[in-house]
């Protein structure tokens, strides 16, 4: 699994969801959220003492994002492919922050980085009843 999170204010919703349905991810869970300041300090509690920490803080904080669980084969190391590197500027076009972005600190999506650190932000973002099992009978190999 892989915990996304993301700016709305972009209007990017659409398009960056078609990207990993395209794909063939299977979409567990998905929200429209206004996240707390006690929600994203405990997500970036690692980056606390980065210089950046407050721009984040309050970029994060600018409007509502989505925060989404795509589930699938290799998930994260692909996400992590598709969303580009951490900096836009280093981001190939046809990645997600090489077509919609040029600011490391509006770097628009993030990806969790391993299945620890997903399913840690999975449980920090969603309680249980908000994740969802479903298999497509005839194909089980469509997620
Ligand atoms: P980081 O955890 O290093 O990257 P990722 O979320 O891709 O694993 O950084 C988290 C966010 O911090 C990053 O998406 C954008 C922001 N950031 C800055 O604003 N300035 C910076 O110099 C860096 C390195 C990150």
């Amino acid at each position: 699994p892989s915990a996304k999170v993301k700016a709305a204010i972009r209007r990017l919703v659409g398009e960056i969801m078609r990207r990993f349905e395209n794909r063939g991810f299977k979409l567990v869970a998905l929200k429209l959220v206004q996240a707390s300041e006690d929600l994203l300090r405990k997500h970036y509690w690692d980056l606390r003492s980065k210089p950046f920490f407050r721009g984040l803080m309050s970029y994060m904080s600018e409007g509502p994002m989505v925060v989404m669980v795509w589930e699938g084969l290799d998930v994260i190391k692909t996400a992590r492919n598709m969303l580009g590197e951490n900096n836009p500027a280093d981001s190939l076009p046809g990645t997600i922050r090489g077509d919609f972005c040029v600011e490391v600190g509006r770097n628009v999506i993030h990806g969790s980085d391993s299945v620890e650190s997903a399913e840690k932000e999975i449980s920090l973002w969603f309680g249980q009843n908000e994740l969802h099992c479903w298999v497509h009978n005839s194909r089980p190999w469509i997620y």
